[in-house]
């Protein structure tokens, strides 16, 4: 047996027909965003599954010194006609290609590389320049070199037998002098000069 309701306790005439519709559309809201939220995580998932991380581009390594942006003829560091410094680099056990890079100091220098079989990487110097090469993979990033001079590039992931005379070297010109020589659009090394 239920207790008596008082009147004081007895809910105005009509007002659960309002608390039910209320509860009903917050149950289809609730419902929308937990639909969301797993559709979300299902596309999510399945997209970066497929995928490599967030600006990482992908490449052929078979086809690497064949076709595209890696070829022989396009290494090397150039002056775009917007004024952007690229340079772009090869890995392979056990050198770089080019082995003497060349870069301007105090402009933007946008290094973009890649290699051809193990797992390479590089340091310039004592710079913040440092990435690794990963087959299959561009690795690019951008800095600036405050000092010119000559610096060492050294790879710097185990890469085989031949690892520890994996190196290269890097002449940063004073930016006029680079400008100078960069101006017609050649791709430039110091390999030889
Ligand atoms: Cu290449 Cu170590």
């Amino acid at each position: 047996m239920s207790a008596p309701v008082t009147p004081a306790q007895n809910p105005p005439e009509g007002s659960h027909h309002v608390a039910e519709a209320a509860e009903r559309r917050w149950t289809f809201i609730v419902g929308g965003i937990i639909a969301f939220l797993v559709v979300l995580m299902v596309f999510t998932g399945l997209h970066w599954a497929s995928m490599p991380p967030s600006r990482v581009e992908v490449i052929d390594p078979r086809t690497v010194h064949i076709s595209g942006e890696f070829v022989e003829s396009n290494l090397g560091t150039v002056l775009d006609s917007n004024g952007k410094v690229t340079t772009r680099l090869v890995a392979q056990q056990y050198s770089f290609e080019p082995q003497c890079l060349v870069v301007p100091a105090n402009m933007p220098v946008t290094f973009r590389g890649t290699s051809t079989d193990a797992i390479h990487g590089f340091i310039v110097g004592r710079t913040n320049a440092n990435t690794m090469l990963v087959p299959g993979f561009v690795a690019t990033f951008t800095t600036e070199f405050k000092t010119p001079g000559e610096q060492l590039m050294p790879c710097h992931e185990y890469c085989g037998t031949g690892h520890e005379a994996m190196w290269a070297k890097v002449q940063v010109l004073p930016r006029d002098e680079f400008l100078a020589k960069a101006a017609d659009g050649r791709r430039l090394n110091c390999v030889s000069r």
